[in-house]
């Protein structure tokens, strides 16, 4: 009975080591996820009915090692050396000049071409086949016992398969994250408030110096074997790439990239190809690695202090350096937006000097722990404005300074506004702030606010770019001589702006307001406010409170509106324009409002009306018009060619009139 177990267990052993392999070294899984898990429960089941029955490598023993107080050193018996750098193609000729001069040939040498994984170096010791020993390169000499971390890696295979396996194999290899496995690990530890990591790198490298195996576990790493070290009792082939091979059979995961060139050129076109895959690739690499092919070769080359004459590492250009945070400055956008830049000790990234960085925004300098003084980890992602990664706190000096929000805008001294909750701060000053100036201008023309004809956007700009607008009120005191004097303005055409802008002056309440862009402010909102205060001096004294008894006004767009009437110089401009003329009609809230408290949605082309008109009409009758369908609607007018809504409208079983029924109901309640 208990053999029966015993071959049963090893069987399910066997069967998952094999699938294993498929999965992680040959890419080719035969079966899905779940099967496999099925298959390891089984074994998991069995194990636990048969505890004598569990062996170190069995694979349900990846995890469950107890946490340690902290890592045994362990000396390499074969040192972990490093590689040189080149930079350029120069280098590297330099290279293989060096290569044929030391062995005395005139012929191409051949080399094998790897990428350079950019992870952390890791040493995997098997005896007979079985997982032994894993350690970290730690100085090359000695390393760190990661034993039990390294075995949560499902790609490490604990036990090695083929025959023969050499007595003692130790492997090298990079461990690593994968930039989705990166991604979704940051993603977590945001939404956990816990500390992120800066780049693949880091993560894989925190991950293995992790002293709990359970947290490892959990972690998305992967290895790929580039080399060995030390080998007992067992044969390589007589060339590296060859050696790979045999490694792969063996069941460790090697790179697919990986090629044989023959000649320095044939390198060069690697790392070009190479090079242009790499943003593509599911990992991070840092360059690529020449090891000269043939194993004599390299004996014979032997190598210098650290690195080897045989391979030299042939890196891209950094993407991310470190670099200090010399001062931090903010930068007003189009829409008042401020935006905290780090001025940088410039630095070169990608064959790109780096001066500045974007630090997004207050939250996140808080997140990432930013200070003045700090040194930093600055990427450039291809076109995009560098940003800091992370600070290197070891490095913060005592003199490091706490990044503060300004409180008045570095452009026109308005005040910021930092609503609660929200990232973005912002300058108040829009009216007058040169930053925002020609973005406000243009939507104070536009044809929704004022509706000034013939004010498009190249004639704001013209306008400002000149000098002669530099608020909105300023539109309204533009003369004849002035505009004559712009470029492609002839007389006849300044004239019709200025009868424009003079037509633009009579409006209504609503649309002014709208028109002042207050954050928040779209014309829905503009509307009702225009109804409850009826005059812009009742809304200059509304209190927070009294403003939130508006509809669609909550605590914030309460507060974007009790801000902008507190600065004197918005008043100041509300107060040029009416004195210059600028007018509306008292406003008259209809007594008649049967539509009070319904929502409808306006869908498809109407053929009697447009659906503005329609929209003023119901909500004369006070109904609220939505952009789009909820439960919450109460009819769903549809026109020719309506889409999505009336789907939405089906499903939700909301009321749905088409035009000519509209048309009824119109009546019926005007
Ligand atoms: S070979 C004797 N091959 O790069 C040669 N290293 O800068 C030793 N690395 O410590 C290394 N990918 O962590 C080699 N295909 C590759 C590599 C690679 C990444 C790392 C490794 C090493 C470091 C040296």
């Amino acid at each position: 009975m208990s053999d029966k177990i015993k071959k049963n267990i090893e069987q399910l052993r066997e069967q998952l080591n094999e699938h294993n392999y498929l999965y992680y070294v040959m890419d080719s899984p035969t079966i899905s996820d779940a099967e496999y898990d099925a298959l390891f429960d089984k074994l998991k089941k069995l194990e636990a009915k048969h505890p004598a029955l569990v062996t170190p490598d069995s694979p349900t023993q990846r995890v469950g090692a107890k946490p340690l107080k902290s890592f045994a050193e362990v000396k390499h018996r074969v040192p972990m050396l490093s590689l040189e750098n080149a930079f350029d193609d120069e280098d590297i000729l330099a290279f293989d000049q060096r290569i044929h001069e030391r062995l005395h040939t005139e012929k191409a040498i051949e080399y094998c071409c790897e990428p350079k994984m950019d992870g952390l170096a890791i040493s995997i010791r098997y005896e007979d086949g079985h997982l032994m020993h894993a350690a970290t390169r730690g100085d090359g000499e000695t390393g760190e016992d990661v034993t039990d971390n390294i075995k949560t890696i499902k790609s490490v295979p604990l036990l090695l398969r083929g025959k023969p396996i050499p007595r003692v194999l130790e492997v090298r290899g990079e461990v690593y994250m994968s930039k989705k496995g990166f991604d979704e690990l940051n993603d977590e530890a945001l939404k956990k408030g816990q500390k992120i990591f800066a780049n693949p790198r880091n993560a894989a490298a925190g991950s293995i110096r992790q002293l709990d195996p359970n947290i490892v576990a959990a972690r998305p790493l992967t290895i790929f074997f580039y080399g060995v070290g030390e080998i007992e009792d067992g044969s390589l082939p007589d060339n590296h790439f060859a050696m790979l091979q045999r490694l792969k059979q063996w069941g460790l995961r090697i790179s697919p990239l990986i090629k044989v060139a023959k000649g320095v050129e044939e390198c060069l076109a690697f790392y070009q190809a190479i090079g242009k895959k790499r943003d593509k690739l599911p990992y991070e690499i840092d360059g690529v690695v020449y090891k000269v092919n043939q194993l004599s070769e390299q004996k014979k080359l032997g190598f210098v202090t650290r690195a080897p004459r045989w391979a030299v590492a042939h890196k891209f250009p950094a993407e991310e350096v470190n670099t200090v945070i010399e001062a931090v400055e903010f930068q007003v956008g189009r829409t008042g937006a401020l935006t905290p830049v780090a001025r940088l000790t410039p630095v070169h990234v990608r064959g790109v000097t780096v001066r500045n960085a974007t630090l997004h925004n207050m939250d996140e300098i808080k997140r990432k722990d930013i200070h003045v003084g700090d040194t930093v980890i600055v990427r450039r992602a291809g076109d995009v404005i560098p940003e800091v990664v992370g600070v290197i706190v070891a490095k913060r000096p005592k003199a490091a300074k706490r990044i503060v929000l300004p409180k008045h805008c570095p452009v026109c001294h308005s005040h910021i506004e930092h609503v609660e909750g929200e990232a973005v701060a912002r300058c108040t000053g829009g009216l007058i702030c040169a930053a925002q100036r020609k973005e406000s201008i243009k939507h104070f023309s536009s044809r929704r606010a004022m509706d000034v004809e013939g004010l498009g956007d190249k004639l704001v700009e013209q306008l400002v770019d000149a000098g002669l607008v530099s608020s909105i009120a300023d539109i309204y005191q533009l003369t004849l001589d002035e505009l004559i004097k712009l470029e492609r303005m002839g007389e006849k055409s300044a004239q019709n702006l200025l009868d424009q802008i003079e037509k633009s002056k009579k409006t209504t309440l609503e649309r002014f307001l709208y028109s002042l862009g207050i954050r928040e402010v779209g014309e829905a909102t503009a509307k009702q406010l225009a109804r409850h205060f009826k005059t812009p001096q009742a809304l200059e004294k509304a209190s927070i409170e009294s403003l939130q008894e508006v509809e669609d006004v909550g605590p914030v767009v309460a507060e974007h509106i009790a801000n902008f009437f507190s600065e004197p110089h918005n008043l100041r401009v509300i107060d040029k324009m009416v004195k210059a003329g600028v007018n509306w009609p008292s406003v008259k809230v209809s007594e008649h409002q049967p539509l009070a408290g319904k929502t409808f949605v306006l869908t498809g082309t109407l053929s009697h009306m447009t659906r503005d008109e329609a929209k003023e009409i119901l909500e004369k009758l006070g109904a609220k018009v939505s952009g789009s369908v909820s439960a919450k609607t109460s009819y769903v007018v549809v026109g020719e060619e309506a889409g999505s809504k009336l789907d939405k409208a089906k499903k939700l079983n909301v009321n749905i009139m088409n035009e000519a029924a509209f048309q009824r109901f119109l009546k019926q309640h005007s």
